[in-house]
């Protein structure tokens, strides 16, 4: 990597293979960071805009951000809290299920989740008597796990921590990583400090999103600054297996648009049939090609225009339109699509913090959702779409009423 700017660094180089033959296929930015909620007071100072290109690596094939926003900047502060979506507190008792059963983890082995954001995961891992540390980079979010008995390291994971928890507890039988793997600049330095900290006969488990649905369904708007990389099954191979590790079964899962759930042993190990069948998958997705790539881009072009010419109309039949979840994909959707007051009176959302701010870059105002149903608009454009069968049904009294929900992706549709 090399620096080109105190607050991002550019790549020359594969994160994983170190090849240098990345070829830039999107460029979505410059735009701010997606989780920078304004207050109003902070409206009228110059907001920090960073490039959003993306490339793909022809010999590994993995799909990367060309520019890495210095960890520091995204996240010491963050507005996301994982306990305020409900969906996906369910989905992380699963987990802790899921991983307890598959590898027999016996009660009193120590947990340790990486980016346990207000500990929700670790909270399921509790109930199953087991020891637990969360190691969380934002001050925030990490005081708050503590205050509901999480015990969290204030940190960034690397080699050195691992180290150190290592001297300090002794080895885990579970790491996880959920959507943090794909946050991480220095890959290989994160991996080897799981190699260090994690048993012998332990698991690592990452969540992350799947690259074969992103292209599928067009979600382009999950590409923003956080997201490093965009993960598929055969680049994760080759990391892991560089570093002696093995991928004992993968699962394809459907939070955040369609996700691999990854669990990695400190050995080599065979392919299981699971892992041969997404392969298999992404081989027919020809995501070893760069065409796949810049045709995706062209799509993602068209979308825009096809959203931007719906919602214009539907204005100048004067309609009200709203937006549905002040979501961080929504910032990279809305600031492309250059979606402003214009179009979009609020965005209704259910987390706190986001109510009573403004949304980065395009600066529409957060209201909280009783405000969407004390005075609903005619249109609501669901940002949370990843969150659409609830929602629609948590909505019917919108609907019944005669209030349309507008599905951005992968074209815009009605409903
Ligand atoms: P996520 O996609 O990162 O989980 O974020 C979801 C966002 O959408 C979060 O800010 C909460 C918001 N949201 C609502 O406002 N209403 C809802 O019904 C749901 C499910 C989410």
């Amino acid at each position: 990597m090399k620096g080109n700017n105190d607050q991002y660094t550019t790549i020359t180089a594969c994160s994983i293979c170190r090849s240098r033959t990345l070829h830039k296929f999107l460029s979505l930015g410059p735009i701010p960071l997606a989780n920078s909620f304004l207050r109003e007071d902070q409206l009228s100072a110059p907001e920090p805009h960073y490039p959003l290109d993306v490339c793909f690596c022809s010999t590994c094939g993995l799909v990367q951000l060309a520019h890495v926003v210095d960890p520091e900047i995204l996240f010491k502060d963050y507005a996301y809290l994982t306990s305020t979506s409900k969906p996906m507190e369910a989905h992380f008792a699963k987990l802790a299920e899921d991983i307890i059963w598959r590898f027999n983890v016996p009660p009193g082995s120590l947990v340790v989740d990486i980016g346990s954001n207000d500990g929700t995961l670790l909270h399921s891992f509790q109930k199953y008597d087991m020891k637990t540390l969360g190691i969380e980079p934002a001050a925030n979010v990490a005081k708050l796990a503590v205050s509901r008995g999480i015990e969290t390291r204030n940190d960034f994971f690397d080699e050195r921590l691992a180290r150190r928890l290592c001297a300090e507890r002794g080895q885990a039988k579970v790491i996880s990583a959920t959507n943090v793997f794909a946050h991480v600049a220095d890959l290989e330095g994160f991996t080897r400090g799981v190699t260090h900290l994690l048993a012998e006969d332990g698991i690592f488990a990452i969540e992350v999103p799947y690259l074969v649905d992103m292209l599928k369904r067009l979600e382009f708007d999950t590409i923003y600054h956080e997201h490093l990389r965009y993960f598929a099954v055969q680049p994760l191979v080759t990391l892991f297996s560089r570093l002696g590790m093995g991928i004992v079964e993968v699962q394809h899962i459907g939070v955040h648009g369609g996700s691999i759930r990854v669990y990695v042993q400190k050995s080599p190990c065979s392919l299981s049939s699971r892992k041969a069948e997404l392969l298999k998958l992404e081989a027919e997705a020809k995501l070893g090609s760069l065409k796949t790539y810049q045709k995706f881009a062209e799509e993602v072009g068209g979308m825009k225009e096809s959203l931007l010419s719906l919602l214009k109309s539907l204005k100048a039949q004067g309609a009200i339109i709203a937006g549905y979840g002040a979501t961080a994909k929504g910032n990279t959707l809305l600031n492309y699509c250059n979606i402003g007051t214009d179009i979009l009176d609020y965005i209704s959302d259910t987390t706190p913090f986001k109510q009573g701010r403004y949304t980065p870059g395009m600066h529409i105002p957060v209201f909280p959702e009783s405000h969407f149903h004390e005075s609903p608009p005619d249109y609501a454009l669901l940002l949370a779409w990843n969150y659409a069968g609830k929602i629609l049904q948590k909505e019917v009294v919108y609907r019944q009423a005669g209030g349309r929900f507008i599905l951005p992706l992968p074209k815009p549709q009605l409903v």
